[in-house]
């Protein structure tokens, strides 16, 4: 939720006085709010950087000025060091910049390039400030977990006075040709560019220079001022914004001066650029430099509060990766730029041709991208693919994987702000069970609190948080409230005279405690920089600490951007300091990750050897939150555009690593008509998180009070994704091993299909084969699907065989109550048919798998992964991977460990022990040719006995596949075993 000035906040009276004395005081901005954050040009940095550009495009002889001191370049072990010379003036003065280019084992490289001045500390800070004089140098111990092993087989090619060629990665088939002047660098893979690094020279490097104070009158004259400093200055840097800069009420002092890095990245012959969230636009990124259909400003990256944020845009959102994935017909390319600070990226394509003669025929597309970052180093890693698994694998490896959630973490939740009371939740509860609706989770927003001072309850209104959790927890069901990073500055609250005592908050520019406004008027923020502050923070969730709390209590990070009501663009201000002395300005994307990730430790050790996996669902994010738990896209709008820019906004999480994603379903904001929030229910049901949630003032809307026929359409929505659990809960797996999306757009499942590489309104789930799109427009009864391949497509529902061809849409009808729902043949997925309150209630229920025959009419694979879902226990391998293959030549159909381990080689903890009572119950094979279902019992081998289970084939007829359903078929989903059809 967020700060808007609304006219009517709902039922508190203080949070009403409060916006008040705030309106009072600050003048908040009445509704969104573009010109409430910075564009481009309101950026010094941004703005400079883009003139440098104009500058070095527009002029037919630009020259880099960056080369390297080839007496310096060194290579050894997989690393290369030169300094970089910045040459500044005609007089030949110079700047050092330390150059390190690792190539790693993984196959990816990193470029880093640092100051030598700012790294050595020889230079003054203004304004007497205490912050740290080096450029950022720690993102890499937030983000970067592994992978960072250097290829010690990487080997200088060649080289001479003018350039080094590096060959590495596997094979040696990648090489990086390093020039030094000016300085360039041309990753190749097998011989053709890929990536280039300063081809257009805009490598920019703002070095520290001390401010020559001019005199005082010229200041105070303003514009007249200016105009003279413009006079002074031949070259016409602009310096306006060097020293100290001023948005809105708030002037940022600049201790350190312009300090901005920006660098070029040209994707040779890519199209398509994909990535760096969160922006509501499109899943393929636009240019940003005009032109029709284009955007005038960059993408931006700087986590803010942005409410009712307005789509198609490159505004900045909540959470940012800034990770690129550029991609071509079958070749996928990409860069991550590690830096935290407030980051622009500028996109234009252009079309080259090889054949300069025949301009225009053969052109390709060349993507450059301009990335621009206030302050830090520049330190960027490149993939050279060339699939997009490949890409998001080694991004993972890096990055880390997507945590394993807590299994009821992928049903469905049920949010609002706020469920007002205790009896409110219990009732809302009850009328779930009345009306059979599915759900898992219940969340409680601000007003629970007492007076907005966290780790508390109002106790009129929720006098007995126990007896609600217990009632939720009879039928498996969890309770989740929200703990923001700001906490009231009042007297009598401990937690804020601990805070404020031990000095585990953020600090202003003087070094004081920072104050600002947020909820609950004047607060202070914990640093979750601190490692104590972290520690102290996990002492606050204990159960004895947070009192009405029990074990099936989670949490919920709002507000971590950090968001401050009077703070420049509703957050911090840049000169604030964090623990180690670093500014605000340096760590600021990284500020809400730090915190999410101290309340998700924190809920992990709320007792003594109580070691359950945390959920915690936070706002803002940065490449790593991956690691820590769930996001959703923020304060989105009841309106069907938001539904429509949710898939996309979505399907760019899973690219960029962090697919456990969704946006609010109904929307935030106003009031969905019945139509809509049936829509949402369908499309939310294929959102990685599944949350309904809305604002204060926006109506009642539990699925219950639609009425007919709307909330059996909706509840037919939650239990297709009940049932499908058992696939979405193997999804995750696979994006916990190896960096998969959980869902994923086609140009991911089929990157050599030009036709898909825009598509971004439909996808698959998982490797289920099923290909999902959703309805997102008002009124709509057809869809059309676009067809990425020759195989056969199913219809979940009906089993009709739809009739198409490669790159061909299908129209299919969609009215209400249908989802557009297709099963590619060649898959085995699993399910859980028995419907039931919650997903716990689930946990010992046996599978249906449901088979898809491929065209080729013969084979079809799947996999599924179970475990305890909720402790770590799988770690030790704890956990049961089933492959299955239907091999429909030798008509079998066989169950085996999905990584070849010998089932006696486990030994089974107390979970597995009780998995044995769980069993397959039914297999539903669609598109069954009528081999296999020729006799009306098959044979079922396990564990040294066989039994027989019956079939029952239903012929194809009037477009419906031919299908058989084996029933009981009695054996244990943990067991190897095997059905023979003969
Ligand atoms: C997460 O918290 C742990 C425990 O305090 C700490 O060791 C780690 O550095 C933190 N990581 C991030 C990304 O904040």
């Amino acid at each position: 939720m967020l700060v808007s000035g609304q006219s009517s906040v709902g039922t508190g009276t203080a949070l009403i006085c409060l916006l008040s004395a705030f309106s009072a005081l600050f003048t908040p901005a009445v509704s969104v709010k573009e010109h409430d954050f910075k564009k481009c040009d309101q950026s010094g940095f941004c703005k400079r950087n883009r003139a440098f550009a104009d500058h070095a495009l527009g002029s037919g002889h630009w020259q880099s000025p960056y080369n390297i001191l080839p007496e310096t370049k060194s290579f050894k072990d997989g690393q290369f060091h030169a300094t970089i010379l910045k040459t500044i003036n005609n007089n030949g003065d110079a700047v050092k910049l330390p150059l390190t280019i690792s190539f790693l084992e993984s196959g990816t490289a990193r470029v880093t390039v640092d100051e030598e001045k700012r790294q050595k500390k020889e230079i003054e800070l203004r304004h007497d400030s205490k912050a740290r004089k080096e450029r950022y140098n720690e993102a890499e111990q937030w983000v970067i977990v592994g992978g960072l092993a250097l290829d010690k087989d990487a080997k200088v090619g060649s080289e001479d006075k003018s350039q080094i060629t590096v060959q590495y990665g596997p094979s040696s088939k990648f090489e990086a040709v390093i020039k030094f002047s000016p300085f360039t660098i041309d990753f190749k893979r097998d011989g053709s560019s890929q990536i280039k690094f300063n081809d257009k020279g805009l490598l920019n490097v703002e070095h520290w220079r001390p401010k020559i104070e001019k005199a005082e009158p010229e200041k105070e004259e303003g514009e007249k001022g200016s105009e003279e400093k413009k006079e002074e200055e031949p070259k016409g840097e602009d310096e306006s914004t060097w020293w100290d800069e001023t948005f809105g009420s708030n002037t940022d002092s600049k201790p350190r001066g312009p300090e901005s890095i920006a660098l070029d990245i040209e994707f040779v012959g890519y199209e398509h650029v994909f990535g760096i969230p969160s922006h509501a636009g499109p899943l393929s990124l636009k240019q940003t430099r005009g032109g029709e259909g284009n955007y005038q400003d960059p993408y931006r990256m700087y986590n803010a509060d942005v409410f009712e944020y307005i789509l198609d845009s490159p505004m900045t959102l909540y959470g940012s990766i800034p990770f690129m994935q550029a991609h071509r017909k079958d070749s996928s390319v990409a860069v991550f730029w590690l830096n935290a600070a407030e980051t622009w990226v500028d996109i234009t394509k252009a079309k080259e041709s090889k054949n300069p003669l025949s301009l225009g025929i053969n052109a390709r597309t060349t993507t450059t991208t301009h990335w621009i970052s206030e302050s830090g180093l520049l330190d960027v890693f490149v993939f050279l693919g060339p699939k997009p698994h490949d890409i998001t694998r080694k991004y993972g490896e890096l990055t880390g994987y997507s945590a394993m959630p807590q299994e009821f973490a992928i049903g469905y939740h049920q949010c609002r702000w706020n469920y007002v009371s205790d009896d409110d939740v219990k009732d809302v509860d009850r009328k779930m069970d009345k009306f059979k609706i599915p759900y898992d989770v219940i969340w409680l927003d601000i007003e629970y609190t007492d007076d907005k001072k966290y780790f508390t309850w109002d106790s009129h209104t929720f006098p007995d948080p126990i007896g609600m959790g217990k009632q939720l927890d009879s039928h498996g069901r969890k309770l989740v409230t929200i703990i923001d990073p700001h906490i009231k500055n009042v007297d009598g609250y401990q937690v804020s005279s601990e805070l404020k005592a031990k000095e585990h908050a953020v600090k202003n520019k003087e070094g004081n405690i920072f104050d600002g406004w947020c909820w609950p008027g004047s607060s202070n923020w914990i640093d979750a920089f601190s490692p104590a502050a972290r520690e102290w923070w996990a002492s606050l969730f204990k159960y004895d600490s947070f009192k009405g709390t029990m074990e099936n209590t989670w949490i919920w990070n709002d507000m971590n951007e950090p968001s401050v009501f009077n703070g420049p663009e509703t957050t911090m201000p840049k000169d604030n300091l964090h623990y180690g002395g670093w500014e605000h300005r340096d760590v600021h994307n990284l500020n809400g990750m730090t915190f999410h990730n101290a309340t998700a430790h924190a809920v992990t050790s709320r007792k003594p050897g109580e070691l359950r996996r945390p959920f915690v669902l936070t706002r803002a994010f940065f490449a790593g939150s991956q690691r820590v738990g769930a996001m959703w896209t923020g304060d989105n709008q009841a309106a069907w555009d938001h539904l429509e820019a949710s898939i996309p906004m979505v399907l760019s999480q899973g690219i960029a690593g962090f697919p456990f994603s969704g946006a609010d379903v109904g929307g935030f904001f106003g009031n969905p008509d019945k139509d809509l929030l049936t829509r949402w229910y369908q499309a939310g049901a294929f959102y990685p998180f599944f949350r309904g949630h809305a604002h204060i003032d926006a109506r009642r809307r539990e699925p219950y009070l639609a009425g007919e026929p709307y909330t059996a359409i909706i509840t037919a929505a939650l239990r297709l994704r009940y049932t499908l659990l058992p696939s979405w809960y193997t999804a995750f797996r696979q994006a916990n091993v190896d960096g998969s999306p959980i869902i994923k757009p086609m140009f991911y499942t089929h990157p050599g299909e030009e036709a898909g590489l825009a598509i971004d309104d439909q996808f698959f789930v998982g490797n289920t084969g099923l290909l999902a799109k959703p309805v997102t427009e008002k009124d709509k009864l057809s869809v059309d699907i676009w067809i990425p391949d020759d195989e056969v497509y199913y219809d979940y529902f009906s089993y009709n065989t739809i009739s198409t061809a490669k790159g061909k849409k299908v129209t299919l009808d969609a009215p209400l109550d249908k989802i557009p729902l297709l099963m590619q043949g060649g898959h085995i997925f699993a399910r859980r048919d028995r419907p039931r309150r919650s997903s716990a209630l689930m946990k010992w229920d046996d599978y249906t798998l449901v088979v898809t025959i491929g065209r080729d009419g013969k084979s079809a694979e799947g996999d599924l992964y179970v475990d305890d879902g909720d402790s770590f226990d799988f770690e030790k391998g704890q956990y049961i991977h089933r492959k299955f293959v239907l091999d429909a030549a030798a008509k079998t159909l066989s169950s085996t460990d999905g990584e070849g381990r010998d089932p006696k080689s486990i030994k089974e903890g107390q979970w597995m022990k009780k998995m044995r009572e769980v069993g397959v119950d039914k297999i539903i094979i669609v598109g069954a040719p009528a081999s296999l279902g020729a006799n009306k019992e098959v044979t079922v081998e396990s564990e040294g006995k066989s039994w027989s289970a019956s079939v029952e084939y239903t012929p194809a007829a009037k477009g419906q596949a031919a299908f058989a359903v084996i029933k009981k078929v009695g054996s244990r989903i943990g067991a190897d075993w095997k059905v023979v059809f003969a």
